[in-house]
């Protein structure tokens, strides 16, 4: 079956980059020079995604417009012959990829977003992204798009697949860590395993292993009537790994390892890191940005002299 919807939770108050996030959404935060958003759309859109359901709050409007016209800003750059900058605005997501947009009244965990899309979805599989998360578009192997791949092995195999990526041991109480009885640790980058167990947040002495979930899942339709059944789990609220694991019980999830890295845009250390990556590698500002960065570590000031401490 075709994966042809995917659901994205956007309603997380983004507390970790407060004050920052105070009056933006945190999914607004640019990386360089797009939003954290619409890397995520994006990626969703090269998987070969075409209905996109964003779970917002009403504090997200500036979500719902960046991804609208803008009729007065179109207006302006094409009066003022700005085709580039128009270009972009027009590109920001294709023509034929509709955005939805759903509200979660309340913060009750992340399984209980993923249900208030329910009536936008139908009984067939879909995926989830989850937007803190950005995975890395330039040292992944350029064959090998992740979610695009996680979506090709569903589609032939029917399988649920949840991506993964190694984390150091003492950081698994901040995912969802898998259980397999496979050996995990010679596990190829873009390669599947059986996952047999999953728990949320785990401290580093009960963690099954050190396989965390990254935040893409490309699941079966049959998850849903288990969202209802998931009991409340870590932290007071319904997560979605709870519900996985139900579903573990009826039918199989594989584990899919990231090829590349992903880089946590929900803290500032992440968020920081991944600006510092983009930027290096951006086409038009990169190679200066690099130059900039490289004179700073080797202790150069302003006036371009090396500076004695
Ligand atoms: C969520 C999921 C967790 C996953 C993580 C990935 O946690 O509940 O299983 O590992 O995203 O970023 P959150 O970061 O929203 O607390």
């Amino acid at each position: 079956m075709k994966i042809k919807k995917a659901i994205i939770p956007v309603a997380g108050l983004g507390t970790r980059m407060l004050p920052a996030t105070k009056a933006i959404p945190k999914e607004m935060l640019p990386v360089v020079d797009k939003p954290l958003i619409q890397y995520v759309v994006n990626e969703a859109v090269s998987a070969g995604i075409r209905n996109i359901i964003l779970v917002t709050h009403s504090s997200k409007n500036a979500i719902e417009n960046h991804f609208d016209k803008s009729f007065e800003l179109e207006a302006t750059l094409e009066k003022r012959v700005k085709r580039q900058l128009l270009q972009e605005i027009q590109s920001i997501i294709p023509s034929d990829v509709t955005i939805m947009h759903v509200r979660q009244g309340e913060a009750r965990g992340l399984a209980d977003a993923i249900l208030c899309a329910r009536d936008l979805v139908d009984d067939g599989p879909f995926a989830i992204l989850l937007p803190d998360v950005l995975i890395d578009e330039f040292r992944a192997d350029p064959r090998k798009d992740n979610l695009a791949e996680m979506v090709k092995n569903f589609e032939s195999t029917g399988i649920s697949q949840i991506m993964v990526e190694q984390v150091p041991h003492e950081q698994t109480g901040s995912y969802g860590i898998v259980a397999s009885d496979q050996n995990l640790d010679g596990t190829i980058p873009g390669s599947t395993f059986d996952i047999t167990d999953m728990v949320e947040k785990p401290r580093p002495e009960n963690s099954p292993s050190d396989m965390a979930v990254v935040g893409r899942y490309v699941l079966s339709g049959n998850i849903w009537p288990l969202f209802r059944e998931t009991p409340v789990g870590a932290g007071g609220e319904l997560q979605l790994t709870d519900t996985l694991r139900l579903l573990l019980r009826q039918e199989k999830i594989a584990g899919y390892r990231l090829c590349g890295r992903s880089w946590d845009c929900g803290n500032k250390l992440g968020y920081l890191e991944a600006n510092i990556e983009y930027a290096i590698r951006h086409p038009n500002i990169g190679s200066e940005f690099k130059r900039y960065l490289l004179d700073k570590i080797a202790g150069k000031d302003d006036a371009g002299t090396i500076s004695e401490n």
